[in-house]
């Protein structure tokens, strides 16, 4: 390979009409994994605002695959309730702050994004782990997880109240 005919970056070339040994891109293609089209969607900020809701519809499927991302990725140190006494926290990890504290349930959507993406103090990035969307989806898991914590009867569609029991009106 050292001894072949071959180009170096930037060299010239009288075999293309241009001059040019390297080709230009052709127009449109993108390299595999380099599109980033919407930076909104793949940081969780606008303008340098964070989004304050979710951008994808709340939909059961959502909220599913939210639930399920949540319990495999983050259930470790935060469990599955989100108040931070996962197996690894009992067995001697830094100990993350509940989910369910006023300053975590009154951050941006946004905010929870970045944090899955980026990770924050000790917890790692989960960025290459886990997609664009299902960090969105777990994001909004964890909207519906503080719902659950601080929900009030009221909260409950009326249908849905006789299954809570006796005792309940
Ligand atoms: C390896 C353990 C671990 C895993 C797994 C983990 N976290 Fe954390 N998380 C922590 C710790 C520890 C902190 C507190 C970090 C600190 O204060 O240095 C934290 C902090 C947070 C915070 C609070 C940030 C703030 O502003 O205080 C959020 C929100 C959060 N994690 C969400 C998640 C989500 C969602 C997942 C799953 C994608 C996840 N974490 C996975 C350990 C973990």
């Amino acid at each position: 390979m050292h001894d072949q005919p071959k180009y170096r970056p930037l060299r010239p070339s009288a075999f293309f009409q241009d001059g040019r040994s390297a080709r230009p891109l052709i127009p449109g293609t993108v390299a595999h994994g380099q599109l980033g089209e919407d930076a909104t969607y793949l940081t969780g900020k606008s303008e340098g605002q964070y989004l304050t809701e979710v951008p994808l519809p709340a939909t059961d499927h959502l909220l599913r695959r939210g639930r399920e991302r949540f319990d495999i990725y983050c259930s470790p140190c935060h469990d599955r309730a989100g108040t931070g006494n996962g197996m690894i926290v009992q067995r001697g990890f830094r100990r993350p702050p509940s989910l369910h504290i006023d300053r975590l349930r009154q951050v941006p959507d946004g905010y929870l994004f970045e944090v899955i993406s980026q990770g924050f103090g000790v917890m790692p990035a989960y960025a290459a782990q886990i997609p664009v969307d299902d960090r969105w989806a777990v994001a909004a898991y964890v909207r519906a997880l503080q719902l659950s914590q601080n929900a009030t009867l009221a909260d409950v569609p009326a249908l849905e109240r006789a299954r809570l029991g006796p005792g309940t009106p």
